[in-house]
């Protein structure tokens, strides 16, 4: 049997989605063995897991050495990969937002200063509303900036809102709900739909379950 290689995100969120793997009959326990080893195979399956950092996992599904992969919508929406949507797993829930200080509102007037991680999703957000906008791109810790003023909001993900709680920032706006999506090789998906349907139908039962 020819292997199904899964990119799976490294941390919180990919240990989640893999525990729905393995439910639906798709495991390889050697992965839940604490250990610093990063693909994991299950010959009788057919299933090669591997550990990618979360904003890779598009990039090796998009390249074909992934036939499926978990990514968070952000991910999608930021760098548009040209691979396949196939399912919303529901998990990982947060939003994207336009958050900053505390009480304050920035002066509609001047051309507002967006730090974030997240250009593209910026950018095109303040496009539509016909607002000009200065990008600052940072690669983490976005909170800091309107703190220091070099910006005036930030554009990023929040989930508990308990960053931007202790650093006395609130949310201005919300831009798009995020959740985890399961995404396809297109030509992979050509030559193994069978396969990568049924797992696709399965997770699906199992998450509606
Ligand atoms: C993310 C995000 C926020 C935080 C939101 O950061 O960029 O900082 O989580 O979560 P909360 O609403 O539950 O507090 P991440 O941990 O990915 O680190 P980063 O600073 O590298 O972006």
């Amino acid at each position: 049997m020819k292997m199904l290689n899964i990119a799976l995100p490294k941390g919180r969120l990919g240990e989640k989605a893999y525990g729905i793997f393995e439910k639906i009959g798709c495991g390889c326990p050697e992965i839940r063995e604490d250990s610093r080893k990063l693909i994991f195979e299950n010959g009788e399956t057919g299933v090669r897991y591997f550990w990618a950092k979360p904003s890779d996992v598009a990039i090796y599904v998009e390249r074909g050495a992934a036939d499926i992969g978990i990514v968070g919508k952000d991910i999608l929406l930021e760098y548009e990969p040209d691979v396949y949507e196939l399912l919303d797993l529901g998990m990982g829930r947060c939003r994207m937002a336009v958050a900053g200080p505390k009480g304050r509102r920035p002066d509609p007037d001047r051309t507002l200063r967006v730090a974030t991680k997240f250009s593209r999703i910026a950018r095109e957000y303040y496009e539509s509303q016909g607002r000009e906008i200065d990008i600052i791109h940072l690669n983490g810790s976005i909170e800091i900036a309107p703190l220091l003023d070099l910006s005036d909001v930030i554009v990023d993900i929040v989930e508990t809102g308990s960053t931007l709680r202790e650093n006395d920032l609130e949310v201005y706006g919300e831009i798009v709900p995020i959740s985890a999506r399961l995404i396809a090789n297109k030509a992979g998906y050509k030559f193994k739909s069978g396969r990568i349907e049924q797992i696709t139908a399965a997770l699906r039962a199992e998450l509606e379950k």
